[in-house]
């Protein structure tokens, strides 16, 4: 359905009606909760990010990292990584796992990989950008893609000028997290210097940091004029949120919040999904970081998920999380409970 607030854009042999995207986020938009986010709306999504000297040492984890559902296409898969000749090996090697599109991160801000002059270190080195971008562009037949911070620190910001170098380079699409790796997460993401992007540029850029609703939604289209919206933290625990920004683009009535009932059906969907991908030792880990934010602020969550920290046995996991989410009832949050 074509979105009346974003008119879409074609990218590669797609056209990408709906601009809502599912940010990457490691360790948490794996294959089991992609699955789950594409239903509710989201037009496009791209992996975990993959560290480029990873995939060339062709790690068993890695390839689960890369591994894409026939039917979540247009899905990207994002590399990281500074030098070009390992960054074009992990292209082609993205491209021969069935990727649509390379989306190369320049937005990382962790240490480890910034220490190695990766993900948003290499804002600073603008020349770097070039060559990396331009080499990946050259090296694989998809549609290559972008995404970074507004620039180092407050004082180094340069996003327009690494959105030309973008453009320039063949780049085909922006993502702009409007906040400078010196913010780590911290404050406000700055709805406006992703507006500096977009007015440099003639490709789609795609508005990013702090989008928790609708109406944030909203807000940050207005003040940036982005041509699409991508959604990370607020959909830990809450991929219905994809659905009430899903309606706000294409005008749709907002859905109603899910019923216990439904809310289980997700959760359990995930969690099958986690152990089915994962195995069932990796999946205890990640099921107890996303059950912690599906129960947040849900009656009787914190009784919950003391009670399931401590279980080890996976379908003890199960009957715990099932006890729980379909006990919930008709009050299923704390303030509706306090309310009533
Ligand atoms: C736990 C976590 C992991 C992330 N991993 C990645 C990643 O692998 N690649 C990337 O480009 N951004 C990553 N990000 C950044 C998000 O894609 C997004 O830019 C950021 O969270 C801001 O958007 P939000 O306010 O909607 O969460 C990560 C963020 C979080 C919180």
């Amino acid at each position: 359905m074509t979105s009346p607030l974003l008119p879409g854009f074609r990218l590669g042999d797609f056209q990408i009606d709906t601009p809502l995207v599912l940010a990457p986020m490691a360790g948490i938009t794996d294959l089991p909760f992609r699955r789950i986010c594409k239903r509710f709306g989201v037009g496009l999504v791209v992996t975990e990010m993959i560290a480029s000297r990873a995939v060339d040492m062709g790690r068993e984890r890695t390839l689960r990292m890369a591994e894409l559902d026939d039917d979540e296409h247009p899905v990207a898969i994002q590399i990281a990584g500074s030098d070009p000749k390992f960054v074009t090996e992990a292209a082609r090697w993205a491209a021969g796992r069935g990727a649509d599109f390379i989306d190369i991160n320049m937005g990382c801000p962790v240490k480890k990989i910034c220490k190695q002059i990766a993900g948003s270190a290499m804002l600073k080195d603008e020349a770097l950008v070039a060559r990396v971008l331009e080499a990946v562009v050259a090296s694989v037949d998809l549609p290559v893609t972008l995404k970074i911070r507004t620039g180092w620190d407050e004082k180094s910001k340069n996003v327009a000028r690494i959105a030309r170098i973008a453009e320039e380079s063949g780049i085909q699409m922006l993502t702009v997290h409007g906040r400078t790796r010196a913010q780590m997460f911290n404050g406000h993401a700055n709805w406006a210097d992703i507006g500096a992007a977009k007015a440099a540029v003639s490709i789609p850029v795609i508005g990013n940091g702090d989008i928790v609703d609708a109406a944030s939604a909203r807000e940050m289209i207005r003040i940036s004029g982005c041509d699409g919206v991508m959604v990370g933290r607020a959909v830990q625990g809450n991929p219905w949120v994809l659905g009430e920004i899903h309606a706000a683009l294409t005008g749709a009535t907002p859905p109603p919040p899910p019923t216990a009932a439904e809310r289980w059906m997700i959760v359990s969907e995930h969690l099958d999904n986690l152990a089915a991908h994962h195995g069932v030792h990796c999946a205890a880990k990640l099921a107890r970081k996303h059950v912690l934010w599906y129960s947040k602020g849900l009656r009787g969550s914190a009784e919950f998920r003391a009670r399931f920290q401590q279980l080890t046995d996976w379908q003890a996991m199960l009957d715990c999380a099932a006890g729980y989410f379909l006990g919930l009832g008709e009050h299923v949050h704390l303030h509706e409970l306090q309310a009533a």
